[in-house]
């Protein structure tokens, strides 16, 4: 992590009246939130917009009505603050790589926040070397499997060292040794991370939780308490069929 930026360990989310209609159709519907935490777990069953919720909060996406603040920027607005701001992993790696090898795709970001080539492929190096990856650096991307490629994407955002990491499923379709590895790495994070889950263990840490239904605001809370209503909900819901049933 960058030694010379001032990291702060919470990080605060202000949502305001926000919505979101993709397509015709409502994905978020009127989150009020004003939420300051360290680490935050967003839980929801599929298709509750948890993934758009973190796309919107890291400014990829406008809101349809209503506002945004992390930190109090307004990063759709700020790509500039963005890029100190918060560094989001997304669900899909293939939505996320752009470069053909390793090393390419982990120092890209750090020149994108200025550093030389030269600086940024160090810096990205030192990121490989950190999560013992270091004889990935020249590998061909097109080569990895989905979960080497996830952890390539982790170590690109967590190369940038972000105030706020946004992990959408980080620990899908990684092995045990793996998941283990960056689960140590997030301990040690020193600023805010905002963890989307199905696994309520992983979220175990989580001081905040955030459990959206159906694109809205279930329940906000200490994590303990919203993870046992979350997961007595989920067992209710579990005895029922309604897997055949499309979001309306
Ligand atoms: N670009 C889009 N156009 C239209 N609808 C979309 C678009 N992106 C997402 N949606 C819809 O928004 C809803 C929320 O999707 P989202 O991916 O945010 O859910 P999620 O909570 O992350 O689900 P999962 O747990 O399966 O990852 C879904 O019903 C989805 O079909
Ligand atoms: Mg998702």
């Amino acid at each position: 992590m960058t030694p010379d930026r001032p990291k702060e360990a919470s990080a605060r989310i202000a949502l305001d009246g926000l919505c979101l209609t993709l397509e015709a159709r409502p994905v978020l519907r009127d989150l009020d939130l004003d939420l300051r935490f360290r680490r935050l777990g967003v839980v929801g069953r599929n298709g509750s917009g948890k993934s758009t919720l973190a796309r919107v909060i890291a400014g990829l996406v406008a809101p349809t009505t209503g506002t945004v603040r992390l930190n109090g920027h307004d990063l759709y607005n700020d790509r500039r603050a963005a890029l100190g701001e918060v560094g989001i992993l997304f669900q899909n790696p293939d939505h996320q790589i752009i470069f053909p090898t390793v090393l390419e795709e982990v120092a890209f970001g750090l020149g994108q926040l200025g550093s030389s080539k030269r600086k940024a492929e160090a810096g990205a190096r030192e990121t490989l070397a950190r999560f013992d990856k270091a004889g990935w650096a020249e590998a061909p991307i097109s080569a990895l499997s989905q979960g080497q490629k996830h952890l390539v994407c982790l170590m690109a955002v967590a190369a940038m060292a972000p105030r706020t990491l946004i992990l959408d499923e980080p620990f899908a379709g990684l092995d045990i040794p793996t998941r283990a590895q960056l689960r140590r790495y997030l301990a040690l994070f020193p600023g805010a991370v905002i963890h989307i889950s199905h696994a309520p263990e992983d979220l175990d840490d989580c001081d905040t939780m955030l459990w959206l239904d159906k694109g809205r605001i279930a329940m906000v809370g200490a994590g303990a308490e919203v993870n046992d209503a979350y997961l007595d909900e989920m067992a209710r819901q579990g005895a029922r069929d309604d897997i055949s049933d499309l979001p309306g």
